[in-house]
Order: C-alpha cells, then structure tokens, then sequence
C-alpha cells in the first residue's frame, strides 16, 4: 500500500510516498525559512505565493525518488487544517487533482494528527501493537495541547495554551534575544549545556492541564531591557527554555498519570528540542515517544502515515472537501 501524502499548511511544502503507513520511501521538503526569516516570521500572503511555484516540481521529486508514477499510488493524503488558508488551498488544490486524475481514494488530514502519526514512522517496534491509553503532547509554532488518544483516531483534549503557543514563545523570545526566525532551534542551541542564573516564573494554572506562556515572555522582555548585556543572553535563553520545559513535562506528566496511559508521545515542531526530550524522559515513569528529529518538524511522510491508519476506518473524503483553518482534533 503506497500513499502520497502533500503538506502545506503553513510555510513547508513537502510531498512524500510512504509504504505500509511506516516505511518513507521519499520525502521532500521545501522549506520557505529564508525567504520569511527577513520579516522575522511567516507572511501569509507570501507563503502560499511560494507554494504556488513548489507544489508541482515538490510532488515530481516525491515519485522521482520513490522511482514510481502517480499509476503506482494506491491513495492521496493531504493536510485540509489546520493552518493558512491560502497554503492548505494549494496542496488541497493539488491533491484533489491527482484523485480526481488518478480516481484514487483521496484522504483529508488534519495536520496535528499528522504530528502525533510522525511517531509510527520509520520505526513501527517502537509503538507497541496497542500503546493506547496514550498521552500525545502537541507542541508546535500554532498549538500546545495535551490529548488522551484512546485508539487510532480517538482523541480527547485535555487542556491547550490560553495565549501562546509553545514554538510561538520560542520564536517571540528568540526575536527579543536577537537569536533570529525560526526561534526553537536558535534557543536549544544556544542553551546546550548552560544552567540558567535566571528563574523565571511558571504558570502553573493548577487544576487545570490548560498552559499559559505570555508572562514568562514578558519577564524574558524585562530581564532583557533590564540587563542589556550580549553576554546575558545564553543565560536567558536557557532560563526561558527550563521554564517552558519544566511546564510541559510537569503537566503531560501529571495528565498521563491520573489517566493511566501506558506512553507518553511528544509531537510537532517543539518536539525536536532536546532539553524537552531529555527531561520527559528523566522525568517520567511511563516510556516516551518522540519522532526522529527531521520528522518533528512539518512534513508530508507524517500525512501519509496517518492516512494509512485511516484507511482502516470506513471515514473517506471526496472532491467536496475544503480547507479547514481552524480543524480541531477533539
Ligand atoms: O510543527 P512545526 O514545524 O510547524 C507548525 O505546525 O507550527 O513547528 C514549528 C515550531 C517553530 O515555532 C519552531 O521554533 C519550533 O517548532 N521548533 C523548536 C525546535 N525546532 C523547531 N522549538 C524548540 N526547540 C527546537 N529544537
Ligand atoms: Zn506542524
């Protein structure tokens, strides 16, 4: 069973064939960074202008490197939502050309779905045959999440972020340090190895599994008009990064123990940091997934991954379907 799977949600425009939901044969990634790290962040606008101009030669390097032809694709996968619009138009355009072209199933993804799915890749051994109860915790630039995912496309939400989203304070903290677009990666680089002399808050909003990250933001603001010096930097960095951590893994762990899920499963962008990785697993008494680190951040091969498990299910989608900016997972 092959499928194609096209993703395009937000500033990557990335094709990929994946085998039997795990195996990534191709998986092509072109990334706008460049062009939006001159604004300091993504421009809508120019985002899917960009993509415009990918999306075909994007697809013919998927089945090039794959060695095969659309004829050869069993189904098409795209991501439908949540994202800009105008991105998800373009992959969504094309995707519903191929079905219609190739009169293949043609399968809508939601693209946190997507990020908790990277985990199947590559690797099937490390997810056990039924690892459910899990807990996913979804951190991204757009969402920070905590949901119970109870079997293959079973999900409930138990808390998300009030304001902003755990990728986004990294990326805002970054720009207030001088450290560049986007920020995550900036911040865990700068960070390795340094214990932070700064303590900042935590917003613990206790009783729930709801998270908050503006405050500490604004303290990383003050603390940088503060004390100006460049050489103060690291240490704020790597004191932002502890305290976003410390919140993440205290509430996913917290969640997962009065749920009595079996794993812990880290997914989306922020995923890729290596302190949050690191201290989940010291921290917790469950196993904890997380995907390969080129697998964190979007890509089409974690669409198409996810379709597979959802071509076990009667739930089809036909040339009807539209964007969805604001899908919701639960
Ligand atoms: O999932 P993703 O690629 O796109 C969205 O769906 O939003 O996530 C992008 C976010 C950005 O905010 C980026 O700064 C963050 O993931 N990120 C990281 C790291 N790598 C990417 N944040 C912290 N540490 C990293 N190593
Ligand atoms: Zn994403």
């Amino acid at each position: 069973m092959r499928v194609l799977g096209i993703e395009s949600s937000c500033d990557e425009m990335s094709a990929a064939v994946v085998e039997d939901g795990v195996k990534v044969i191709s998986n092509v990634i072109y990334s706008q960074v460049s062009i939006h790290a001159q604004y300091g962040g993504v421009v809508p606008e120019v985002a899917s202008r960009q993509h415009l101009l990918q999306v075909a030669p994007v697809i013919k390097q998927a089945l090039t490197t794959a060695k095969i032809t659309l004829g050869d694709i069993d189904a098409i996968a795209v991501t439908n939502g949540p994202g800009l619009a105008g991105s998800l138009l373009v992959g969504v355009g094309a995707a519903k050309a191929i079905a219609f072209a190739t009169d293949k199933p043609l399968i809508g993804i939601n693209h946190l779905e997507g990020h908790i799915y990277a985990n199947w890749l590559e690797d099937p051994q490390r997810m056990s045959d039924n690892p459910f109860p899990l807990m996913c915790l979804i951190v991204s630039g757009g969402h920070t999440e905590l949901i119970s995912m109870t079997g293959h496309g079973q999900y409930e939400m138990l808390g998300q972020t009030r304001d902003d989203a755990a990728g986004e304070a990294f990326d805002k903290v970054a720009s207030i340090l001088g450290l560049g677009f986007p920020g995550g990666p900036a911040i865990d680089k700068i960070s390795k190895g340094l214990v932070s002399t700064y303590k900042f808050p935590r917003a613990w909003l206790k009783g729930s599994y709801d998270f908050s990250f503006s405050g500490l933001k604004t303290s990383v603001l003050h603390a940088s008009q503060t004390t100006p010096a460049e050489s103060e930097r690291p240490s704020m960095a790597a004191g932002f990064q502890e305290a976003v951590v410390d919140v993440l893994v205290s509430k996913a762990i917290d969640a997962a123990t009065n749920t009595g899920s079996k794993q812990i499963l880290i997914a989306g962008g922020v995923a890729a940091n290596s302190l949050l990785s690191s201290e989940m697993r010291r921290r917790s008494p469950v196993p904890v997934m997380s995907p390969r680190i080129s697998l964190c951040t979007d890509n089409a091969a974690m669409i198409a991954c996810c379709a597979y498990f959802r071509l076990a299910s009667p739930r089809r989608d036909n040339l009807a379907m539209d964007v969805s900016p604001s899908l919701t997972l639960a």
